[in-house]
């Protein structure tokens, strides 16, 4: 550490970093604008000046920018110096010269860093009384607006958008002393994490499109803390509730998973919440019906006995464990198809009994020598491909260490690096968004992206077994990637079920262990198709097919399924068959669905804002979300209708669950590896109670003044230490429970400066979450054995591979009203050399045949396909529920389906 003296206090600080980072982080308040912690340093706002002084003898010192100057051992500054008072009073003077001063009709007010930069620095009232340069706005698209008058230069947008976040759309266009910060014409934004815009622009020029149909200030939410459902990261978020109805999603700064960031996908896919098709009440035979009717049929259903239950990879562990435990573990069946459970359960088994650890996405950023084997990352698990794109950035920085520029000083390190990149070798079935910054790709069918992953790993480690009839050019590939993972410090593999192929991740675990073996820090980091994959498969529950045939040989009398469609599962004609063996069909979901239609029952359930719950996220991390509000309808948790229901019938055991703590110790008695899963957050009576409301909170007698004009008591909370009130105990909450940051001064939500220990470094009290699996240390694994044989184009049909989207494979963003004016029209991707056998053009309609399966779909050219391969965009509406890869027929509308070989 450096001993510095702020103000002559001495003070101890990390050498590496600056001085705006070093008095931020001792607690300071410093203004500043163009820095940010994940961005760097580039001086352009000069907001940040202090004074500095040579030694203590030095009485005149000289200005300099806090953020341009390392904390050096002995450096000694004053913020509080009159001259570095005026120079940052004059600075902001002139930044907010030509600001609107449109605060209270501007979305960012009340948790502005500009306004509270203004307030910090002193300065009250505008002496330039010339007009204002203003400008047009741009349509950015549904997710973002753009308001450039309240721009103030400090050029932040640009450098996260296209530096940090790879984006080329969005840029600062210069015209004599005017500068643009916008797109080259109106229109979407590209890039998939355009909404950190929002948060990493100090000023209301880029606010939240979404919000704005259903605005609220920022101290007038109910907030709790949460977890993204929209992908298997876990990425951590701040919900926000008015009157009954969410609001809004921010990013919740966890050093460990999603740092400052969130992706588009999980900062906009929240509307599904408030989208028409919500089930609010419970259905009878597809009619409304009361709470208590609901509950006593349930009840009679369950006294009737012959009860199998469906659990899902969308909810919670305290949802699936009530099942499992209402139905008993015999009956209790995984809601994922067959294929999506063998793979999910073979990436856990590799984690568990493997050497390679699964990595957190902040140590995938620190990764050096990276390789990807069959995953689009980008369109899987967004943030992800948002750290790997960091990771590049790790072995060049040898280069700036030379020139002894440190790492923060971003635009020099740019100007030394250049170009340069650490090794990040890409293997897929097609192009994928981050192939603008890999050293290697290669695009091939999935068994062949496996050989070459097998190859990689026997050019690690000879005894890992050889790849027979590798073509000369991908034994040089292997050679390769072999060769830059081993010159790794802290080398990583990245694979995932997306491939659908179980070679992909044997080949991919294959590579990891080699490493291993040749002494090197291997992390291997798989994706997970849900939020709750890696939880669900932990439970070990029963394959879906079970199901299926346990009914089909003996009719069960009510089959309960929880928060799935199982539509999107199987074949519809396949799950149409397995409805009908079952009496009385139960299902327990947010959103009205295939499965929900064919119901007998539906229960409400609570979505991740209405309930308390915990998922484990891709690392295998469990972490809890918490209800941001009581729904003004019958909604509820699933595990409680599954415990009323219970009571109801009189079962015992869990109508003795009064609360989620109940609930986890049960869990965590009868499964081992959830032994921990209490203590992901503390309880109540651990630290008192913690209010989800700001101090600043308003309208509270009023907002229910319609039904009494009495302020009414809020609900309790019996499952948390979160209360529905501004009331809360002393102290701040542990960060597992911090239902937003906010300090005094701090309005913006740069406040969790004040919740870190170092700026950028982890959460004061600990990141949130409990890693519940860990390699094994026996050593007991082996080398898989069985290479698969290279692919060859069929002669009869194509091999049809699923193709992700952000915006419209997840299941339930796809019901927001943003997110579903960006997903794509069902389409089949071909290769144009193909389609030119089949004599089809782009955006003409072909006829698709997959198994019993048949659809027209319209043609999308993508030379990145390899021959024989065609794709089809996974999880969109109408050809959900195929089972891919799988080799499919295609025709000209009209014509009869046809034999690749005969194109
Ligand atoms: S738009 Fe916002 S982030 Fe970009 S330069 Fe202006 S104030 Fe800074
Ligand atoms: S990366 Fe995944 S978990 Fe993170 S915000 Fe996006 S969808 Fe949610
Ligand atoms: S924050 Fe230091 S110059 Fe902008």
């Amino acid at each position: 550490m450096a001993s510095i003296y702020i103000d002559n206090e001495a003070r101890q600080a990390n050498p590496k970093q600056n001085l705006l980072h070093a008095c931020l982080s001792l607690g300071y308040d410093l203004p500043y604008f163009c820095w940010h912690p994940a961005l760097g340093s580039v001086g352009a706002c000069r907001q940040c000046a202090v004074k500095q002084f040579r030694n203590e003898q030095d009485t005149t010192g000289k200005l300099v920018m806090a953020c341009m100057t390392p904390a050096a051992d002995g450096t000694r500054i004053s913020i509080t110096d009159p001259e570095a008072v005026v120079f940052r009073a004059a600075v902001i003077q002139s930044l907010m010269q030509n600001h609107p001063h449109d605060c209270p009709v501007c979305d960012e007010g009340g948790e502005c860093h500009l306004q509270d930069m203004t307030v910090m620095t002193g300065h009250r009232s505008r002496t330039y009384s010339f007009g204002k340069r203003t400008f047009r706005n741009q349509y950015l698209g549904p997710l973002v607006n753009h308001e450039m008058n309240r721009c103030i230069q400090c050029q932040r947008c640009v450098r996260f958008y296209r530096e940090y976040a790879g984006g080329s759309d969005l840029n600062a266009f210069h015209l004599r002393d005017t500068i643009y910060f916008g797109r080259h014409e109106d229109g979407v934004l590209e890039n998939e994490f355009s909404g950190n815009l929002v948060e990493v622009c100090p000023t209301g020029v880029f606010t939240d499109a979404t919000l704005k149909r259903h605005y609220a200030r920022k101290w007038d939410l109910q907030m709790a803390p949460s977890i993204c459902v929209h992908c298997g990261l876990g990425c951590n978020t701040t919900v926000g509730e008015r009157y009954g109805s969410l609001r809004r999603v921010v990013n919740r700064y966890n050093h460990q998973v999603n740092g400052y960031f969130l992706c588009d996908r999980g900062r906009f896919g929240y509307e599904f919440v408030e989208s028409d098709l919500r089930v609010r009440y419970p259905l009878l035979n597809g009619k409304t019906t009361t709470k208590g009717e609901a509950l006593e049929r349930f009840g009679a259903l369950l006294r009737e006995g012959n009860v199998l239950g469906i659990g899902s990879p969308r909810a919670s562990l305290e949802g699936n464990f009530a099942l499992r435990t209402l139905v008993g573990r015999n009956h209790f069946f995984g809601g994922m198809s067959d294929q999506e459970l063998q793979l999910t359960s073979t990436m856990l088994r590799i984690l568990r009994e493997g050497s390679a650890r699964s990595p957190s996405l902040d140590e995938v950023e620190q990764s050096d020598a990276v390789f990807v084997l069959g995953e689009d990352v980008t369109n899987v698990a967004p943030i992800m491909a948002l750290r790997l794109r960091q990771s590049v950035r790790q072995a060049p920085m040898e280069i700036a260490a030379k020139l002894h520029i440190p790492e923060w000083l971003d635009q020099a390190v740019r100007e030394a690096v250049q170009e340069a990149k650490g090794p990040l070798c890409i293997a897929s079935p097609y192009a994928t968004k981050l192939d603008d910054i890999a050293t290697v790709t290669y695009r091939a069918a999935p068994d062949d992206l496996a050989r070459l992953g097998f190859a990689v790993a026997h050019a690690i480690d000879a005894s890992a077994p050889e790849v027979p009839g590798l073509l000369p050019e991908l034994e040089k590939m292997a050679a390769d990637i072999a060769s830059a993972l081993l010159g790794g410090k802290n080398p990583l593999v990245v694979s995932g079920a997306s491939c659908r192929n179980r070679s992909v991740i044997e080949a991919a675990a294959q590579v990891a262990w080699a490493l291993c073996k040749a002494g090197r820090p291997a992390a291997l980091s798989f994706t997970t198709p849900e939020c709750n994959s890696f939880g669900l498969a932990l439970m070990e529950p029963r394959p879906l097919s079970e199901a299926f045939r346990a009914i089909e040989s003996a009719p069960a009398s009510t089959l309960i399924v929880l928060e799935n469609d199982l539509f999107r599962r199987a074949p519809a004609s396949v799950v149409a068959s397995l409805l009908r063996g079952v009496r009385h069909l139960v299902v327990l979901d947010h959103i009205e669905n295939a499965t929900t239609e064919t119901a007998e029952l539906v229960l409400p359930a609570g979505t991740f804002v209405e309930s308390d719950g915990t998922l484990v996220n891709n690392e295998g991390r469990a972490q809890r979300f918490f209800q941001a509000f009581v729904p003004g309808s019958d909604v509820e948790e699933s595990w409680r209708w599954l415990r009323e229901g219970s009571a109801a019938a009189d079962l015992k055991v869990e109508s003795e669950w009064r609360s989620l703590d109940d609930l986890t110790s049960a869990m965590a008695a009868e499964i081992v590896v959830f032994a921990s899963i209490p203590q992901v957050a503390p309880s109540q009576k651990a630290i008192g109670k913690i209010a989800r409301e700001p101090n600043r909170y308003s309208g509270r007698t009023a907002m229910l003044a319609n039904i009494s004009v009495h302020e009414s008591k809020p609900p309790d909370d019996p499952d948390s230490a979160l209360a529905f009130s501004m009331e809360s105990d002393p102290g701040k909450p542990p960060p597992s429970l911090n239902p937003f940051f906010w300090a005094p001064g701090w309005n913006s939500i740069q406040a969790v400066n004040k919740f870190q220990n170092e700026i950028g470094g982890p959460l004061r009290g600990g990141d949130p979450g409990i890693r519940l699996i860990e390699p094994s240390s026996t050593q007991s694994w082996q080398y898989y054995s069985v290479v698969p044989e290279a692919f060859r184009p069929q002669q009869d049909g194509w091999l049809l591979v699923p193709i992700f989207h952000i915006f419209g494979s997840e299941e339930l963003s796809r019901h927001a009203q943003g997110i579903a004016q960006l997903a794509p029209r069902p389409y089949l991707a071909l290769n144009p050399m193909e389609a030119s056998l089949l004599g089809v053009k782009a955006d003409e309609q072909i006829k698709v045949t997959v198994g019993d399966s048949q659809f027209e779909l319209e043609v999308v050219l993508r030379a990145d396909l390899p021959r024989g391969v065609a794709g089809l965009p996974s999880g969109l509406l109408m050809i959900e529920g195929i089972t891919l890869p799988a080799f499919g027929k295609l025709a000209l509308t009209g014509a009869a389906p046809s034999a690749r070989g005969a194109a």
